[in-house]
């Protein structure tokens, strides 16, 4: 048996004893500790932490949640790792985003369904009164729920786009796959007043609120949601720190959100917002070229290095990540979140 100690990014220290036979993210919920995670065998890169010192056994996994940079400078994925001495690990996320009890399960009725352009729908989902939790939508903002259709057959991970509320309101945006599972249930059988079972929240893409870096934003397609719901939030609390939002999608007619970017707008006045198309196959007068193009535009000319919140598929992780070391930003002052088609 090892002992494990993982350091948060706010600087808090959890501890748990791991067997040599179990993956890390396993021991630390025999310990009612659970990590952030996802996929739960190595391709997501959810439960990425760094190494400070201590051996692991690492299991395979896929390179795009955790690349040979990655691995080389220390960081590990929990649950394909097995302790093969006592461990110091150092987590890229804050306390808050640990939970110290299993993810709650609840219901939710299917309320609005509504298109987000040709290619993504727009969810509004309203919590059931639950016995331990009320109505409340209480979560971290960036965090996600796994939702599940009410048969259990089908179900998959989507981040909130709306803030914490008491109300129970929650709002998803999913993009429509050709063969997706949960595409498919949306397109032929989903109904107004269908329920779901959502897992969570999860997810250790949320603000750093100890630092005081301006805020830069980049989303692809439906990634869009996570820092809606980050912006929301900083609306809410009228948050003065400079941000900016650099919103990408492939085709002009995939654009979605544009009344919830005006509304942001107006609460967030300091809020800069590029809206990017890829290939606008008609007049657009906005920026063409991909989020992570605009982003390496604005770092060039930039007088203070942001943070950086990137949300969407794996190309755009890697694009921005790329941008970041061009411009200047520190590694780890880039926080990330892949989607992965579903
Ligand atoms: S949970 Fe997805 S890589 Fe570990």
């Amino acid at each position: 048996m090892f002992k494990v100690n993982l350091l948060t990014r706010d600087g808090a220290t959890v501890a748990f004893n791991a067997e040599p036979s179990e993956t890390l993210l396993d021991a630390a919920e025999r310990a009612s500790i659970y990590l952030p995670s996802s996929c739960r065998e190595g391709g997501c890169g959810a439960c990425r932490v760094g190494r400070t010192s201590g051996d692991v056994e690492l299991m395979s996994h896929s390179s795009s949640a955790l690349g040979e940079a990655e691995r080389a400078a220390g960081d590990i994925l929990l649950c394909r790792s097995q302790a093969r001495s006592d461990l110091a690990l150092h987590a890229p996320f804050d306390q808050s985003a640990i939970s110290f009890s299993a993810l709650p399960e609840r219901r939710a009725t299917l309320v609005e369904m509504t298109p987000a352009g040709s290619s993504a729908v727009r969810l509004a989902l309203q919590y059931e009164d639950d016995p331990a939790f009320g109505v409340a939508a209480q979560f971290t903002a960036g965090q996600f729920v796994k939702a599940t259709i009410s048969d259990g057959s089908i179900g998959r991970s989507y981040s909130l786009a709306n803030a914490p509320n008491w109300d129970g309101r929650l709002e998803l945006y999913v993009r429509l796959q050709p063969n997706g599972a949960f595409s498919t249930w949306l397109r032929t059988r989903a109904a107004i007043g269908d329920t779901l079972l959502l897992e969570g929240p999860q997810g250790q893409f949320t603000l750093d609120e100890a630092s005081a870096a301006p805020r830069w934003f980049v989303a692809g397609g439906t990634g869009l949601a996570p820092a809606l719901s980050m912006l929301r939030q900083m609306a809410e609390f009228a948050d003065p720190r400079p941000c900016r939002l650099f919103f990408g999608v492939n085709r002009v007619e995939e654009l979605f959100a544009r009344d919830a970017l005006d509304a942001l707008k107006r609460a967030l006045p300091q809020l800069d917002v590029v809206v990017c198309v890829w290939k606008p196959e008609t007049a657009w007068r906005g920026f063409v070229g991909t989020s992570a193009a605009a982003l390496a535009q604005a770092l060039s000319t930039a007088e203070e290095r942001p943070d950086i919140y990137v949300c969407g598929p794996p190309a755009l992780i890697a694009a921005t990540e790329q941008a970041g070391a061009v411009g200047g930003v520190a590694h780890d002052r880039i926080f990330s979140e892949k989607f992965t088609p579903a």
